[in-house]
């Protein structure tokens, strides 16, 4: 195949063939295509888009460029979950064992950090001892015993995904429609789920930075996921503001305790009890979202999902004693400093965008792709829109290897904060469901 010829094709805006597109995602998983024309291909795409017939071809080459898991049958059905990524977005860790409680089995096959976005199995690292890489075999074994596992692809599982994701966050191609739909369904189509529910986020750290572009990403993927036999729903939520009131890898794992023990915060709590709701009326298992919402509830409340934690964790390598040692903690980071506000009033702006990039310069994501984390670091007691500060109240606390690199992020997350006079109307996290 003449690859140069197929990027000088999409260069012109030409449409390419499936069989096409088939055979480039086979030779670069195969190593035979060098990463730099890949580069060009995925800008070629990133400005020319492609049809559904060509993002359908390349979400299912990618899917089919490794394993597809395959599950004995059982009649909890397989359901999970996705999120297009954002700042404080820890929904996938409490909701993974409250679908295992639900009566689902959930095989959660997640991503790293994208871009200024925090990924899954980047704050799962952050737990002493967990293992996110784990074999085709184990992720069944686990799916069945323990009803659930979070975990990252094998290179033997989505591996186009993989390279191409990398790549993605290295080379400016990350906010495109096709490109993220083909990256979240070929992964969530390997897993040979019954139902899937969509998260997609809009914001000035999403992204799709306009509520149009989300519903745009949410329709083409609920269609291609219906299409391709799984039951497929997304929920567009707002990116604007971090999710909870915690940033960065190990802070937001402590977060997802809190919210499974019961504390808010509120917006993850809703994003969580959503999330389960639809999946439960997706499959059947519940007549009416308002009714799931309550089981959904209720089986938090029960600390049942609590208990399938550690038992998710413990199953994947976890030592769960130095776990609750450092859950005991305060800060695991090596200085803390608070951010006061300099007058009193209600926070109108919280800049999700600002917070996510100060995290990510603190060490907490990737400026290249070999990048390596600082899983301790981040943002926390971050102060939401609508909520009421005094004069000298704390705004939020930076978590930093040093004081020098505290103070420097102290100063940036000063114009991350608005504050009036006026209390702001909130918004609810989730503003639209798209089912088809
Ligand atoms: N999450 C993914 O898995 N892929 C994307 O492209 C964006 C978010």
């Amino acid at each position: 195949m003449n690859f140069l010829s197929l990027i000088e094709a999409k260069r012109e805006g030409k449409i390419l063939a499936p069989e096409q597109i088939q055979e480039f995602i086979r030779e670069f998983t195969a190593g035979e295509i060098p990463d730099y024309q890949m580069a060009a291909m995925l800008m070629a795409i990133y400005f020319r888009g492609l049809n559904t017939a060509e993002t359908t071809a390349l979400t299912l080459a990618m899917r089919d460029s490794g394993d597809v898991l395959t599950f004995p049958r059982d009649t909890r059905p397989l359901v999970d979950k996705h999120s297009t990524g954002g700042i404080g977005d820890k929904v996938s860790l409490p909701l993974a064992p409250l679908l295992a409680c639900l009566g689902f089995r959930v095989p959660m096959i997640s991503g790293r950090g994208l871009g200024i976005t925090g990924g899954t199995l980047d704050k799962l690292d952050s737990i002493p001892g967990f293992k996110t890489l784990l074999p085709p075999a184990q992720i069944i074994k686990q799916v069945q015993q323990v009803g659930c596992v979070i975990c990252g692809q094998t290179d033997t599982m989505v591996p186009a995904d993989k390279k191409i994701y990398a790549l993605r966050d290295a080379s400016g191609t990350v906010p495109s429609i096709p490109l993220i739909t083909a990256s979240i369904l070929s992964k969530k189509l390997a897993e040979s789920l019954n139902a899937l529910i969509l998260d997609v986020k809009f914001g000035c750290a999403a992204f799709m930075q306009t509520k149009a572009d989300a519903r745009k990403l949410a329709k083409a993927m609920a269609a291609l996921g219906n299409e391709c036999g799984t039951n497929t729903r997304a929920m567009l939520t707002d990116m604007n503001t971090p999710v909870g009131h915690a940033a960065g890898n190990w802070l937001e794992v402590k977060e997802s305790i809190g919210c499974l023990e019961g504390r808010e915060p509120a917006d993850l709590l809703e994003l969580v009890l959503d999330s389960a709701a639809h999946l439960l009326v997706q499959t059947k298992k519940s007549k009416s979202f308002a009714a799931a919402r309550k089981q959904a509830e209720d089986c938090l409340n029960s600390g049942e999902p609590r208990q399938k934690w550690n038992e998710m964790i413990v199953a994947q390598g976890a030592n769960l004693k130095a776990f609750n040692r450092k859950l005991a903690l305060d800060s695991t980071a090596k200085t803390v400093v608070e951010l006061k506000s300099e007058k009193p009033g209600y926070v109108s702006k919280c800049d999700a965008r600002t917070i996510g990039e100060v995290i990510r310069d603190l060490g907490g994501g990737r400026l290249t792709k070999d990048s390596v984390i600082d899983y301790d670091v981040g943002v926390d007691q971050i102060a939401k829109p609508g909520g009421r500060v005094e004069k000298s109240g704390v705004l939020c606390r930076v978590h930093a290897a040093d004081s020098i690199a505290a103070k420097m992020a102290v100063t940036r997350l000063k114009t991350a904060f608005e504050i009036t006079a006026k209390r702001p109307t909130k918004t609810p996290p989730v503003v639209e469901v798209i089912s088809r």
